[in-house]
């Protein structure tokens, strides 16, 4: 399984049993392994085992790998942190433990095609566009920043770049990187059963979802709109591409704006 020494509890890998994945295995354009770099692996854990990335394990289309960054601590005491020099709040996370423990990585295989991203509320947005791009590597290394950050020359020393979820603090890197985890995971080949719910998603294309119903077919007097129980694909994909337009114009004009 190539999983780093000093790995936190990985459980998250199995190998390709089922014949009918063969397929999507061979079509996935690359992406294969997220590695996770954490003070706190239980933020992460649960939710690489649950749900559908859970289900991209167990299908061995995907492997998770959570490190432990203080298990390369060290002084007696595993110290992870320090505070800054020339003063100022809070502690920072230092560079020799990061630098070990993000090298038990890459030492492993150092010819994958690998892409370590730093979670932090600098980097640029994360997008849809970002996720399909991410998936050209073979291996994505998640860095999750705690207390005031990471001193700057882990940065410069291992950070292929930055990314930030949002224009907010979090207290650390950890549930941005699951978002990004979960986010990725999905466009993977053959991880969500149909394709085309993936292409027809909000964002995908530069538009939102269609309104979607189910039954009952009529609910506190709102019924769902006759067009979808016609049985009539062509006007449905219609209505739908069109409700996608209007939508998209009302809720996310700048949406249209962009090339
Ligand atoms: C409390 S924050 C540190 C913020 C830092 N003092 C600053 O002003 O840029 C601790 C960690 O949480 C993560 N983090 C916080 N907000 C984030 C966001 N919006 N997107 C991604 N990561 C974030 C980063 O890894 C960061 O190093």
């Amino acid at each position: 399984m190539g999983l780093p020494p000093n790995s936190a509890s990985v459980p998250f890998s199995r190998s390709l049993s089922d014949p009918a994945l063969e397929g999507a295995k061979s079509s996935k354009p690359s992406l294969q392994s997220i590695q996770f770099l954490t003070l706190f692996p239980e933020l992460i854990e649960p939710a690489l085992q649950a749900s559908l990335m859970g289900k991209a394990v167990v299908r061995g289309l995907m492997h998770f790998g959570v490190t432990q960054i203080r298990n390369f601590a060290t002084d007696k005491h595993r110290t992870v942190d320090e505070t800054p020099y020339g003063g100022g709040e809070g502690m920072l996370m230092r560079v020799d433990v990061l630098h070990a423990a993000w090298k038990s990585i890459t030492e492993v295989d150092p010819e994958k095609k690998r892409r370590t991203i730093l979670l932090s509320p600098q980097g640029a947005h994360f997008t849809q566009p970002k996720a399909r791009e991410l998936l050209a590597y073979d291996e994505l290394i998640l860095v999750c920043g705690h207390y005031e950050g990471v001193d700057e020359r882990f940065i410069e020393l291992c950070v292929d770049e930055e990314l930030s979820i949002g224009d907010y603090v979090l207290t650390g890197g950890e549930l941005p990187a699951v978002v990004i985890a979960d986010v990725v995971t999905r466009l993977v080949p053959g991880v969500v059963g149909n394709e085309d719910s993936i292409s027809q998603d909000s964002l995908e294309g530069g538009l939102l979802k269609y309104p979607q119903y189910t039954r009952p077919r009529v609910y506190e007097g709102l019924e769902v709109p006759p067009v979808l129980l016609g049985g009539n694909h062509q006007e449905i994909a219609r209505w739908r591409q069109k409700q996608r337009e209007e939508r998209t114009h009302l809720k996310r004009p700048d949406l249209l704006k962009k090339p």
